[in-house]
This record gives structure tokens, C-alpha cells and sequence, in this order.
């Protein structure tokens, strides 16, 4: 399972020979801490003022133009071509300078429909950021955030510019403008008193979202098939949470869960999934039904049967897994592209419901190659695909998916709603 490429490229022969030989470079990214200060920039003429924002993410300011561990760019006031072009004017000298690991932030502003100009090169950002993510190498990463505040963006910018989003890159995070609701008192234990199911958490990256909130503060559920129960119980007294042995596909789940959990949920996360690949002619029905069955279906039905009960509580946040193979599709894997493609559309349809009104949000991350024992089990050549095949070069973690719904879960993450969040090292399938 271990990704040997990546230690062997770790090493001073392995660098020599695999640079001689134009293979892959991975870079070991950080995942303890950002080396270095935090350089923020503006091109055009900007109404934002994140700086106070940008002050709390406990990078201190970059005043030589040393090397910094992130840059923070803000085209919110990008509106037009000569405004573009101080993109590149901020960006040409200071990006060869930032630390490996390092982070770029763009930060735009909404497309203006009534404005072309101004849509055409707020788009042009989208573009940019791509590009940069693909070349900047030495795992860094460049996302983009549209926002039109910088308050409400707190907890969005506390995570691309911490090493929790080690893995997330490329990304276009849109960031609505209300905070709904005060940011947490203690920042680093943000959801004591909340109470977090993880489906499918007794392994892999269930597993690690559950450790992730209850390290957090969290009281999490643990929930997974009858068959994996004494692993489930382990992670459970492990966490100081709750074990909950039930199959998720089961008719009655929704109900059994709200049954359970009498002071409702705060943090719901639809993580439980399955592959049954075959290419379309040789499947046969019941590979696609399981599979549409626990990663599609389940997640409809609990998640229809947990509102009627009223037991996603106010301020609730409501994270599904989608994957890069719903969003690209993959061959062999018409089921599963299906069904993650379909959490898309949940996510999309749900997030501006009525759930809004109650400050509730919907959003998906999508793993791209990440280490578990589902992706240890696709055949060596695919495998080896699937790790190098992005701009990080390498398989991402359980633990980068777990920091990624942890910040989509962050009760100070209210404006963050219908999104769709990569967790894939900016993978080169689909786009
Ligand atoms: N590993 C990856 O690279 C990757 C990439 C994209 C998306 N994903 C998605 O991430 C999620 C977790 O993947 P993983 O790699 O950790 O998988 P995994 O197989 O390691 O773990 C999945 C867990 O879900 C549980 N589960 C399966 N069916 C269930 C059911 N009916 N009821 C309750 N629990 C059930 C399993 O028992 C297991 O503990 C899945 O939705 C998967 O599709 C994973």
C-alpha cells in the first residue's frame, strides 16, 4: 500500500537516478506546519480587506520578500484586461520564491452576468489558477476563492493556508457573503458539544474522518456494517464516541439512526462506499445495483429519513463523498461514476433548499488516488496511474479527505454551501 516511488524519490540515489532518467518528482509535502511567513498582494483596484482575516491564520507577515510560505493574492478588483495583467505583475517575481509545501491564494470576485469584461477575466482567474497549479511543482498548491467578503471566508482561508489542504489543488471555492453565525470561540477545539456521524468510519478514510473530528472536539458515531463492528467499537472507545453496527442500505437506516441519536446530529458525513468494477457489457445488474445502492441510494434515503425526523440539528453541516471518477467518469467504472456524479446533484439541488434557512449546508468532497485499502486493491500498473497522474505526483492521504470535510464541517463554515471540494492533488482526470 505504501507508496514506494515516493521514498525511494525521498533519497539521494533515487533523486539522482530518477531525475537522469525524467521520471516523477514527488515532493514529501508538509502536512505539521507552513515554513515561512505570508505575503499578501492585490492586483486591481480591491474593495476586500482580508488583511485582518489573513492575520488570524497564525502566519506572520512577510515583509522581506524572503521566501514565503504563502502568497495571498487578491483580483477581487480584477475587471478588466489592464487590470489582468497585474496578475501576472504580482505573481512574475514572487512565485519561484515560495517555500516547497507553500500555498498561492487567488481570491475573485462573483462573475458580474451584467458585465462581460469583468466575467471574462474574473473566468481568466479559473484558468490561471489551473495553469499555475500544474507547473508550480514541490508541493505547492494554488487554489481560488470568489468571495465578496473576507469575514465569512475565515475558516475557508484558515484551511488552504494551513497544511490541512496539502492535497487539495487547483480547487475554485465559492464563498457566499453571509457569515450565518459567530466563528467559534477556540478555534482549535471548534466543534466541542457537536455531535458527528461518520458512515462507514471503522476503516480507511471514514476512519480517518472520524478521528480528525473528534480530535476537533466532536462526539463521533461511528457507524459501519454489522460485519465490522468490533472495528468500529475499537475506533469508537478510541475517539470516546459511539459504535453504530448498521447497514447502511437498509430500509429502515435514517430512522434507526435518528433513534439513536435523541439530540440530533450536527455533522453528518455520507462516507460509506463501494466499487464493483466491470466495463458496461460484461456488468451484470447486480454489480451496478450495489454499488448505485450504497453509494447513491443510502445517501438519499438516510438523508431525506434524518430531515423528516428533524434530526439534523440548526447550523447543521451535511458532507457526502463524491469522487474525481464522478466528475471524469472511468472506465470500468459506469456504476461508480454514476453514483458519485449523482452526489453531485444532490449536493447542487440541496444546498440552496429550505436548509438554508437554518443555516444547514451541503457539500461533497471528491477524492481523487488517496491510500486506502480500496485503491491497494486496483491492479499495480492502474495504481501507479492513478498516484503520479496529478500535479502533487503522488496519492493523497485519508487524513488530507478528513481535514477537507473537517473544514466543510466547521460550524464557522456556514458560507460555504454547494460545493464540490477535490481532494485529488489536482488530478489530471477531469480537468
Ligand atoms: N480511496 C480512494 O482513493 C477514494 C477515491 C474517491 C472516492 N472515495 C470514496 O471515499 C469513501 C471511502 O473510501 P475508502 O477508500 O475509505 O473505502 P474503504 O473500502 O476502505 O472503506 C469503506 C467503508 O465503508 C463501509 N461500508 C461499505 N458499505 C457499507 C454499508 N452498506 N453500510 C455501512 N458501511 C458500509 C465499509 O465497511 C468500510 O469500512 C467511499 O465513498 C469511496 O467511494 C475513495
Amino acid at each position: 500500500m505504501a507508496d514506494r516511488y515516493l521514498s525511494f524519490t525521498g533519497t539521494a540515489p533515487g533523486r539522482f537516478l530518477t531525475r537522469r532518467l525524467g521520471l516523477p518528482q514527488p515532493a514529501e509535502l508538509r502536512r505539521d506546519a507552513l515554513d515561512g511567513g505570508l505575503l499578501h498582494l492585490t492586483a486591481g483596484k480591491s474593495d476586500l480587506d482580508p488583511a485582518p482575516v489573513l492575520a488570524r491564520t497564525g502566519l506572520a507577515r512577510d515583509e522581506d520578500d524572503g521566501r514565503p510560505a504563502a502568497v495571498v493574492l487578491d483580483a477581487t478588483g480584477v475587471r478588466d484586461i489592464d487590470s489582468l495583467a497585474e496578475v501576472h505583475a504580482a505573481l512574475h517575481p514572487v512565485v519561484r520564491s515560495v517555500a516547497a509545501s507553500g500555498r498561492v491564494v487567488v481570491l475573485g470576485a462573483p462573475l458580474d452576468a451584467g458585465n462581460h469584461h469583468q466575467a471574462a477575466v474574473q473566468q481568466a482567474l479559473e484558468g490561471f489558477t489551473r495553469s499555475l497549479g500544474k507547473e508550480i511543482g514541490r508541493g505547492r498548491t494554488v487554489n481560488l476563492v470568489r468571495l465578496t467578503d473576507a469575514a465569512p471566508a475565515e475558516s475557508t482561508l484558515r484551511f488552504l493556508l494551513s497544511p490541512a489542504s496539502a492535497y487539495v489543488s487547483g480547487q475554485v471555492i465559492e464563498v457566499g457573503a453571509e457569515a450565518q453565525g459567530a466563528g467559534p470561540d477556540d478555534w482549535t477545539l471548534p466543534l466541542a458539544g457537536r455531535t458527528a456521524l461518520v458512515t462507514g468510519a471503522a476503516r480507511g478514510i471514514g476512519a480517518a474522518v472520524a478521528e480528525t473530528l473528534a480530535g476537533q472536539g466532536a462526539h463521533v458515531v461511528v457507524l459501519d456494517v454489522p460485519q465490522a463492528e468490533d472495528a468500529a467499537r475499537r475506533a469508537a472507545e478510541r475517539l470516546g464516541g459511539t459504535a453504530l453496527a448498521l447497514d447502511i442500505t437498509a430500509a429502515d437506516a435514517g430512522e434507526r439512526i435518528a433513534a439513536a441519536l435523541p439530540g440530533g446530529l450536527d455533522v453528518l458525513v455520507h462516507n460509506a462506499g463501494i466499487t464493483r468494477d466491470r466495463r458496461l457489457v460484461n456488468m451484470p445488474a447486480d454489480r451496478w445495483s450495489s454499488v448505485l445502492d450504497v453509494n447513491l441510494a443510502s445517501v438519499l434515503r438516510t438523508t431525506d429519513a434524518l430531515l423528516a425526523a428533524g434530526a439534523v440539528n440548526r447550523g447543521g453541516r451535511i458532507v457526502a463523498t463524491a469522487s474525481i471518477a464522478g466528475l471524469a467518469g472511468n472506465a470500468g467504472q459506469t456504476n461508480y461514476g454514476a453514483s458519485k456524479a449523482g452526489i453531485v446533484g444532490l449536493v447542487r439541488s440541496l444546498a440552496p433548499s429550505a436548509l438554508a434557512g437554518h443555516g444547514v449546508t451541503v457539500n461533497a468532497v471528491a477524492p481523487g488516488f488517496i491510500e486506502t485499502k480500496m485503491t491497494a486493491a486496483v491492479p499495480l500498473f492502474i495504481r501507479e496511474a492513478g498516484r503520479r497522474m496529478n500535479s502533487l505526483t503522488q496519492g493523497g492521504l485519508p487524513a488530507d479527505v478528513a481535514e477537507t470535510t473537517a473544514w466543510l464541517a466547521h460550524p464557522a463554515s456556514g458560507a460555504v454551501n454547494g460545493q464540490v471540494v477535490r481532494v485529488c492533488g489536482q488530478s489530471l482526470l477531469g480537468a
